[in-house]
């Protein structure tokens, strides 16, 4: 039994050839990131970390990275017309183009999937400060975003080399974020097993969890999901793809909007989604409405849980049940003009899974915001 039992654990930790810590950052390619990283610290209570530019030796281009307990966000703007950046702006608008995975050792995450196959985005690279020494890889995955593997072990900066500590007279208050739990990518039609295998064999994760378009369809659009977790379980990577309905799917909207596959949302986890929530609607942002007749039924579907349900109703926010707990979630509203990337803040009361009991309150409020835009 016992040799059984070690055996099983020598083969999971054989397999799993690209260890990942978590996620180191999340970038975003935006327009403006000087007032992009304000709007973050204001509505969502980030804090200023660090900064490059060309006052750093930076000449192309601006980043600020902001923080919020385990959430570390980088904003980047090209400084220039003749940008790649530039063009990833001009074809998708504000969006993210780094999913940052943190590893013990970066060239070797870069060896072990390009040679199963990643497209390399960025050869490993080694940068130094008096601070010690940060190793970057990158390959990239969907449409234009890419996934840089960040080695840190060796750093006692800020943030890592060409970035200075960013200090500002502006500091909000947090919101209580704390960390990422998933982030979603919508890829293109017939795309979503694809990239499932991409993952699985490229980068080791395993399909956890699959939604069909039965499960999640409403009378007007669907969509299909499978959820796809590295080894630990750190990093957990949704995809989905558009299904055929009597109307156009939220993720064909998406498709349109960013110009292509791309990070439709970003979780993030919170231990008081209420108080979380009130301070995040207080600081503006927009969140999906929910009708009240969801609330009538709610706990004869979920049962018996620790909150009241009032504040819950009165902000939207959505209850749902598994075999090992419940979870507590909201979606805003997409963050920038075009109807693409959106937050979802979750706490986990046990439960492991993404909300299923959910799908359908959650699309058919989403289906009003893709009418009222007249893209249903
Ligand atoms: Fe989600």
């Amino acid at each position: 039994m016992n040799t059984t039992t070690l055996t099983n654990k020598e083969t999971a930790t054989q397999t799993d050839f690209l260890p990942l810590q978590g996620t180191d950052y999340v970038e975003f390619y935006v327009g403006n990131a000087k007032q992009a990283a304000h709007f973050y610290k204001t509505a969502f209570g980030f804090q200023s970390l660090a900064y490059a530019g060309p006052e750093t030796g930076m000449k192309d281009k601006v980043s600020y990275v902001i923080r919020q307990n385990k959430l570390t966000f980088v904003l980047t703007t090209p400084l220039k017309t003749d940008n790649p950046i530039a063009d990833h702006i001009y074809k998708h608008g504000d969006g993210v183009k780094v999913l940052a995975l943190k590893v013990e050792d970066a060239q070797k995450a870069f060896d072990e999937t390009t040679k199963r196959g990643a497209d390399a985005y960025l050869e490993p690279t080694k940068l130094k400060d008096d601070q010690g020494e940060v190793v970057l890889s990158g390959i990239h995955t969907y449409g234009d975003t890419v996934h840089i593997f960040v080695e840190r072990k060796n750093y006692k900066g800020v943030f890592m080399p060409g970035f200075r500590a960013w200090k500002s007279n502006y500091n909000p208050t947090s919101t209580g974020l704390l960390y990422v739990d998933h982030c979603v990518g919508n890829v293109g039609w017939n795309q979503m097993n694809p990239r499932v295998k991409f993952y699985e064999e490229v980068m080791g994760f395993r399909n956890i969890l699959s939604f069909d378009d039965k499960d999640i369809s409403t009378e007007y659009s669907a969509l299909m999901s499978k959820v796809m977790s590295n080894g630990n379980g750190y990093v957990k990577f949704p995809i989905n793809e558009p299904a055929e309905g009597k109307k156009k799917s939220q993720v064909e909207e998406y498709l349109d909007f960013y110009n292509g596959e791309g990070v439709q949302h970003i979780a993030v986890a919170t231990e008081d989604i209420v108080a979380t929530v009130t301070e995040l609607q207080n600081r503006g942002i927009e969140f999906l409405n929910i009708p009240a007749s969801y609330y009538e039924t709610v706990l004869d579907r979920v049962g018996k849980i620790d909150e009241d349900l009032e504040p819950l109703q009165r902000l939207g926010v959505l209850i749902d049940r598994d075999e090992e707990g419940y979870l507590l979630q909201i979606f805003s509203k997409p963050v920038e003009d075009r109807p693409t990337l959106f937050f979802e803040i979750i706490q986990r009361k046990g439960a492991r899974s993404f909300g299923k009991g959910n799908f359908k309150a959650l699309f058919e409020a989403l289906e009003r915001e893709q009418d009222a835009r007249g893209n249903l």
